[in-house]
């Protein structure tokens, strides 16, 4: 089975693909989250992946990302999608809010963030962590249906489950930084590190905790937002997916060019 494009994300996402089939894969980190289901969107193939497996057994900080991406690309997969809930950090960007960040801050600890930990030394670029032509194209098809968007932004991904205390989000804030989540880093270096292209579809579930109007974020206040705008977001998600570019001619496919690998690549 084979797929172009992957789509990393929430378990109600699940319906979106056409003529589906399940995968069980493993990989050298082990099995991903959970089977992959490969189908059609249109004229694309594409394989989704739910980030925290079907039964959402997998916190964010225990997500097997190395696991996530390399299944992925074994199946084909060059261009990788990736919704997610996140926090703002700005009371202009309320819930509802489309962001589709150009920057990121990695506030993790402890996560395995390279696959190239032995074998001499990798050093991929990561200056522009997400690839540009998927975010053209993720920021015209949430303009188009009419989702109060945002072109760029930084994303912090903190560490979690838990949410940030006061202090923390409003030093967030002060930084400039623009939203804040728990899955978004080392998923997106990894996919750099496989030299695919990665977009994030960020929406806003809530204002953060150091945010003026902010209450202080709760878990059922996260998850009863994404329900209700998960329909909505599935046809984001498929209208990126059918916008998405044929040929890669973004940067994301040379991350790897002049560097010995100490393995090949899926
Ligand atoms: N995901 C959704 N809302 C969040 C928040 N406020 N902080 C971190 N991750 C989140």
């Amino acid at each position: 089975m084979r797929a172009d494009i992957g789509v990393i994300g929430g378990s109600g996402l699940y319906s979106l693909l056409d003529d589906a089939e399940e995968v069980s894969l493993t990989t050298p980190y082990g099995p991903p989250s959970d089977v992959v289901t490969v189908g059609r969107i249109g004229e694309r193939s594409v394989a989704f992946l739910p980030r925290h497996g079907r039964d959402h057994r997998f916190p964010p900080h225990r997500i097997p990302y190395r696991a996530n991406l390399w299944a992925l690309r074994s199946l084909g997969v060059r261009q990788v999608l990736a919704p997610s809930a996140v926090g703002s950090l700005r009371a202009e960007h309320g819930p509802g809010t489309i962001v589709i960040p150009d920057q990121i801050v990695d506030r993790t600890s402890g996560r395995v963030q390279t696959y190239y930990d032995a074998g001499g030394a990798v050093h991929v670029s990561f200056a522009d962590p997400y690839c540009p032509s998927g975010r053209a194209v993720a920021v015209s098809a949430a303009r188009a249906a009419e989702w109060n968007t945002v072109d760029g932004g930084t994303l912090v991904v903190i560490e979690g489950p838990r949410f940030s205390s006061r202090a923390e989000s409003r030093w967030f804030t002060g930084n400039g930084w623009t939203i804040v989540g728990m899955t978004g880093f080392p998923e997106s270096i990894l996919a750099r590190e496989l030299a695919l292209c990665y977009t994030t579809l960020s929406l806003v579930t809530d204002l953060d905790a150091g945010v003026e109007a902010g209450e202080g974020v709760t878990h059922d206040e996260v998850m009863a937002f994404f329900a209700q705008n998960v329909v909505r977001m599935r046809t984001l998600v498929a209208d990126t997916v059918r916008a998405l570019p044929e040929e890669r001619t973004c940067a994301c496919g040379s991350a790897l060019d002049g560097i010995k690998l100490p393995f090949d690549l899926p």
